[in-house]
């Protein structure tokens, strides 16, 4: 029984996954769950929802699959959960990611001169998006938690954390290094959570969970849950999984992931490159406790500008129908969508920019609006490796990995192709993420080979080769960061 669950918490859906020993997908389960938007710009998920579609989509897979010899787990980052450990029951809905009402907070530290200190040692910048403002502001909030905190008789995590409680029935309280890394509370450098920027911003550290490598020992479910006991001997979050499971091992590698927004990564390897573009510093991953690290680009709408064009505007049934709309759209018109639903991420980091759409016409319709959205996604990833470059310089490799549900988009990776002026490599198995972490149980678990191995497994679906003119590109490039600046400004 070689066989690998792999679970994928995400910020829409939860997947289980089921690889067979040769890591091929087996058997698939999948739930979404709903969104609860309570205020302008905040974002929220029961923890109870999440935890219904975990237990669903593992015997759904399990049902289909058979028994497994290990679990790896991958989540959404930064989503902050806070539980009360005699009861697991959490105090209050998860505060998710994108959720930006702890900008203020971020502003004021900010003001007080802190954000270079907390970015050498933690890798991030002050922006809503980690976890750490979340903690504070959950503490402010509900009354009497951060003396319940002090006392020991709560717990945080990041959602690997709240689920690893769970599915192990509250015996172990863990996350792993690349989690931590997305807490601001947790120095990338000692690899160790720190005490200070704890005390800036008052969190208790008898709140925080053991952190371990990406393949370790994270305890086994609960016999009760699944009938069996399963060994967790693998985590980590989403985008490193997805770097993992794209085997970028080498220094200069480079992946992209475009789920509900998009991350891309380019290992650097055991250097702690210091972005001078507003990137971050994250863990790419930790084994035997060695830390590869990576610097990263967060967008924070990728796949979200699609859902928009179906759930908000109605413009379309389904996702798929963007690629045939984009192909129709009017060439003469020049319809620019700047995303910034939830502010905008790397490298501009403005959590009260709101989106804008430039160029619309007596003649602007559905399908323009499809291609403008498509290529928002290409246009926020040139900017992201224009950063990288400039930061990490010609020795990064310029072939541009991708997966996510849009990398299944000819259209857009050809454009993303275009615009980057660069290669973009699809694999034959796009669920990378899923693959990632089933590969780091497996490695935990003793029955997965070496990286080296691993790596030279990975297959091409398909290259994606630049055929965009130079002066297009160039003008297609201008007149997004002019939009981008114009929606900055606003
Ligand atoms: O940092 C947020 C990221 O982990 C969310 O990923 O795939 O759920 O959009 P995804």
């Amino acid at each position: 029984m070689t066989r690998i669950l792999a679970l994928d918490q995400g910020t829409t859906s939860t997947r289980a996954i089921v690889f067979d020993a040769g890591l091929r997908p087996l058997a698939t389960a999948s739930r979404e769950f709903p969104q609860i938007f309570p205020a302008p710009g905040w974002v929220e998920h029961d923890p109870e929802a999440i935890w219904a579609t975990v237990l669903s989509t593992i015997r759904e897979a399990l049902a289909q699959a058979g028994p497994v010899a290990a679990l790896g787990l991958t989540n959404q980052r930064e989503t902050t959960v806070i539980w009360d450990r005699a009861t697991g029951v959490p105090l209050h809905n998860a505060i998710v990611w994108q959720d930006r009402r702890t900008a203020e907070i971020c502003a004021d530290l900010r003001a007080a001169g802190l954000e270079a200190r907390m970015t050498a040692k933690t890798g991030l910048l002050l922006d809503p998006y980690f976890s750490g403002t979340k903690v504070k502001w959950l503490l402010d909030t509900i009354p009497g938690a951060r003396e319940r905190a002090e006392r020991g008789e709560l717990a945080f995590g990041t959602i690997d954390s709240f689920l690893i409680w769970r599915l192990t029935g509250g015996r172990v309280h863990a996350t792993d290094a690349t989690n931590a890394a997305r807490t601001l509370l947790y120095d990338i450098g000692r690899n160790a959570w720190d005490a200070e920027i704890c005390a800036l911003l008052g969190v208790p550290m008898a709140l925080l969970p053991e952190v371990k490598d990406c393949a370790d020992d994270f305890g086994v479910t609960d016999p009760a849950l699944f009938g069996a006991a399963i060994p967790i001997t693998g985590v980590a979050g989403d985008q490193q999984a997805a770097t993992v499971g794209q085997a970028c091992f080498a220094p200069g590698m480079l992946k992209s992931t475009y789920g509900t927004g998009c991350f891309a990564l380019l290992n650097t390897g055991a250097a702690r490159v210091v972005s001078q573009n507003r990137l971050l510093t994250t863990i790419a991953y930790r084994l035997n406790g060695e830390t590869t690290y990576a610097l990263e680009g967060s967008i924070f709408i990728a796949g979200a500008v699609v859902q928009w064009l179906r759930d908000g505007l109605g413009l379309i049934a389904r996702a798929a129908e963007t690629q045939d709309l984009a192909e129709a759209a009017d060439p003469a018109q020049d319809l620019v969508i700047v995303p910034a639903f939830t502010g905008l991420g790397a490298p501009y980091w403005a959590p009260d920019c709101r989106g804008a759409i430039y160029g619309l016409t007596r003649n602007t319709g559905p399908a323009e609006f499809a291609r403008a959205a498509l290529e928002s996604v290409g246009l926020q990833t040139r900017d992201l490796l224009e950063a990288m470059r400039a930061d990490w310089g010609a020795a990064g490799q310029n072939v541009l990995r991708v997966d996510g549900g849009m990398a299944a988009s000819d259209w857009t990776m050809q454009y993303l192709a275009d615009i980057l002026g660069a290669p973009v490599d699809r694999p034959v198995i796009t669920e990378t993420t899923a693959l990632g972490a089933a590969y780091l149980a497996g490695l935990g678990a003793g029955i997965c080979p070496p990286p080296a191995e691993f790596a030279a497994q990975w297959a091409l679906d398909r290259r994606f080769t630049p055929a965009m003119a130079e002066t297009e590109r160039a003008r297609k490039l201008a007149r997004w960061q002019r939009a981008v600046a114009a929606t900055l400004a606003v």
